[in-house]
């Protein structure tokens, strides 16, 4: 199936009045893939999929005033909020630019990071934004990237409502769905040396029922939704608050999510022996 990529960034403009504010969701995974980035003040950082600023926010924090981040993202929402969240912050090295992680405006090797959080997965072709992160690095710069990993209790039970639900669907879910989406051989055909992997589990707890409601519509998980007839959706809503509610415990109800961070770097250019 051909994918649209202006479709699959609408659903997230849909989202992104709301995105990752019922938990720090994507804001913990991104603080995360920026530590393990170990960036260094005056580094240039380019941000794939920047979303609200995740990764964007503690990069442009952690290279200082000698360094600059600039975030692209497909989705014009998205692009407007953070840029009005990198005024609010007074981040001067920050900025941000509508534009096609499969065909970044940017020059080549203008950059010494590339990072890209919980966005390689969704992409109708991950391959063409991996060369486009390689071509935007200076040689032996980095590329910091993760995916969301692992199914867990609290994604069996959806995925099960799904695949009842699905043949129900008004129209072909938008966007990819790569639930064991795999880097390795992404980078490594892109042409990139691993450095480091590791998978990390994180802990989130909803204060409510509708509270993980909400969380469910502010993200890519809202492209499923809006596949539903209202009458399908209640029942959906209805059947799935019931398994989330029977996950509650005095704390409220946990979610736990795992991810894959990888670090891989550009090959440096030979030394010239004359
Ligand atoms: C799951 S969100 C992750 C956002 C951010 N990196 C974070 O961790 O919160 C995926 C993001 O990728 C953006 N996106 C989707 N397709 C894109 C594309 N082809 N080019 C650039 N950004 C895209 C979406 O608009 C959305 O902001």
């Amino acid at each position: 199936m051909d994918y649209d990529a202006e479709e699959i960034a609408a659903v997230f403009g849909r989202a992104a009045a709301t995105y990752d504010s019922v938990v720090p969701f994507f804001r913990r995974f991104g603080a995360r893939l920026v530590e393990l980035a170990d960036l260094r003040r005056g580094d240039s950082v380019l941000d794939v999929g920047a979303g609200r600023g995740a990764t964007l926010i503690p990069a442009a924090e952690r290279v200082g005033p000698s360094g600059r981040v600039l975030g692209v993202d497909l989705s014009e929402e998205m692009v407007a909020l953070l840029r009005a969240e990198i005024d609010q912050r007074g981040l001067a090295n920050a900025s941000v630019q509508r534009m096609d992680a499969e065909a970044l405006e940017v020059e080549a090797g203008s950059f010494d990071v590339a990072a890209s959080s919980f966005v390689l997965h969704l992409l109708p072709r991950p391959e063409a934004a991996i060369a486009e992160l390689r071509r935007a690095l200076r040689p032996g710069g980095r590329c910091a990237a993760s995916v969301p990993t692992g199914a867990g209790q609290h994604w069996d039970f959806l995925r099960r409502l799904f695949r009842d639900f699905g043949p129900r669907a008004i129209r072909a879910m938008p966007m990819p769905v790569r639930p064991n989406f795999d880097l390795t051989p992404l980078l490594a055909s892109g042409g990139f040396e691993v450095l480091n992997s590791v998978e990390e589990q994180m802990d989130f707890v909803f204060p409510d029922e509708q509270a993980w409601w909400d969380w469910a519509w502010s993200h890519g998980l809202r492209a499923m939704l809006e596949l539903l007839s209202p009458s399908d959706l209640e029942e959906l809503r209805r059947l799935a608050l019931t398994e989330v509610a029977a996950l509650r415990t005095s704390l409220g109800i946990p979610l736990v999510q795992s991810a894959m961070f990888m670090i891989a770097r550009k090959p440096p250019l030979p030394v010239s022996r004359t």
